[in-house]
């Protein structure tokens, strides 16, 4: 790697105010996921967003690249991480450390650039204070080995909706109950709307993380799907409770003309409370015309079908994992964190990178959450409690409720005894899927 220069920065300037470096880190992001060049317009609009979220920027150059080869211009590698939160428990965030725009040219990968590029991540990350890290991938093979696991998924649905939302009574008397009301309302006026929705679903959703200028791009319809141009086919919809206030929102597209059956694409749908859930997704199937509601990313504990008169108008595919958390801060994890039940366990932890390898113990009292480090502070009855053993990845998803004590155990992720097992199954067990609406 001698010829290889890695540098870090930050978007400089103001909005609207352009900046070569940023814009060759950006081509080579799209060269890397084989995205189309961007005209001036659309390279402003990301280096906008990434200003906007306080991104930096890693971009490693390889000096002794000569031209017409692209590595004498722009970086071999790329890598960006800005600050924001994830839900642990209810109202309870932790700093989260978010990574994306991950590539490694195909002419320098496999040479262990990632691998620098993401401890390096992980060291700031921990100092600055994060208690995860987390991100979306584009494959699921690349991340375990340090750490990362899946912490929500969700899955595409499709609903038939020839006559309508065909709710059974006691859903219908529960959204008509409610008092809230759909309206539908442009795009461009949904941007409060989605943020007050969004900030009372982040509070209360186990496994969601904050979402940034960009999204409000995409809801709002100023960003096309891709990032580029606007939006001109999106609609909107927003529920307001029997108050006034707004408690959900929902963005679609029509599927168009020539395809059958007659599909309004689903692309965001948020609700803070389960009433104006299903009340967006009654009014999106009292559409003329519309024969199906497609979604790609629904809960995949959503209670939707079970509020159908016949269940089978839902359809669902392949579950999807839409988050990625990595533990580096595991006090601060437990402390936010709402387990099933008391107890107390003691967890023998792999951690390869060293965050959060070691022995804790785990003690839930009245509801209150916490762990250190076995030998450390009050000496408690921790030799009474039962250990298990568990590498980081699989604590990562045990703490956001995405895999089941009982499936870590099935499968070889959980050793301890029956004893140790069953602990697990009560403490953590039992939860709510968690569930995150943000892809970066
Ligand atoms: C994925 C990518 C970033 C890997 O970069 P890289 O510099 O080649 O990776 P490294 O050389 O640092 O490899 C680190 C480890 O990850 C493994 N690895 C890398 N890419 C992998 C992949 N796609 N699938 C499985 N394992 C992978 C390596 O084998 C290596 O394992 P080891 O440390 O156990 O030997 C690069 O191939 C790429 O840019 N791909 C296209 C864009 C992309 O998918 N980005 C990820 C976005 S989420």
């Amino acid at each position: 790697m001698e010829s290889l220069r890695f540098e870090e920065f930050t978007v400089p300037g103001r909005p609207g105010d352009s900046d070569e470096r940023v814009a060759d880190w950006v081509r080579a992001t799209d060269l890397g996921f084989y995205d189309k060049e961007r005209d001036a317009e659309a390279m402003q609009r990301v280096v906008d967003a990434l200003r906007a979220r306080g991104t930096r920027l890693v971009g490693v150059y390889d000096d002794g690249a000569a031209p017409p080869s692209l590595a004498a211009t722009l970086p071999v590698a790329t890598f960006a991480e800005f600050a924001g939160e994830f839900t642990v428990g209810p109202n309870a965030a932790v700093p989260a450390h978010q990574i994306s725009d991950v590539t490694v040219r195909a002419t320098h990968r496999r040479r262990g650039l990632l691998r620098r590029m993401l401890e390096d991540s992980l060291s700031r990350a921990a100092a600055a204070g994060a208690a995860v890290a987390v991100l979306t991938a584009s494959e699921a093979g690349i991340y375990g080995r340090f750490g990362f696991s899946p912490a929500a998924h969700s899955q595409p649905v499709r609903v038939d909706v020839r006559s309508g939302l065909r709710l059974r009574p006691e859903a219908r008397a529960l959204v008509d109950g409610a008092g809230g009301r759909v309206v539908d309302v442009h795009p461009r006026d949904l941007a409060g709307i989605h943020d007050a929705v969004f900030a009372g679903f982040h509070a209360a959703s186990r496994g969601s993380v904050t979402r940034s200028y960009d999204d409000v791009q995409r809801v709002t319809g100023r960003w096309g799907p891709d990032g580029r141009g606007a939006a001109d086919d999106l609609r909107g919809y927003a529920y307001h409770a029997a108050d006034g206030r707004p408690l959900g929102f929902a963005t679609a597209r029509f599927g168009g003309w020539d395809k059958t059956p007659k599909e309004l694409r689903v692309v965001d749908l948020v609700a803070g409370d389960p009433a104006a859930e299903l009340a967006l997704w009654d009014h999106l199937g009292a559409h003329d015309l519309v024969q199906v509601l497609t979604f790609g990313r629904a809960r995949v504990d959503d209670p939707l079908r079970w509020a159908l008169a016949d269940p089978r108008d839902v359809k669902t595919r392949d579950v999807e994992d839409s988050l990625w958390v990595r533990p580096l801060d595991l006090p601060a994890i437990v402390r936010a964190s709402e387990f099933a039940a008391d107890g107390r366990i003691v967890l023998d932890v792999e951690d390869s990178l060293g965050y959060v390898d070691g022995t804790w113990v785990l003690t839930v009292d009245g509801g209150a959450a916490s762990v250190r480090r076995a030998g450390e502070g009050a000496p408690g009855p921790a030799g009474a409690a039962e250990t298990v053993r568990v590498g980081v990845e699989t604590l990562g998803s045990l703490l956001t409720g995405a895999i089941e004590p009982w499936q870590a155990e099935a499968t070889g992720r959980l050793a301890g005894g029956e004893r140790g097992a069953a602990a697990m199954r009560r403490i953590f067990g039992g939860r709510p899927r968690p569930m995150n609406h943000t892809f970066f």
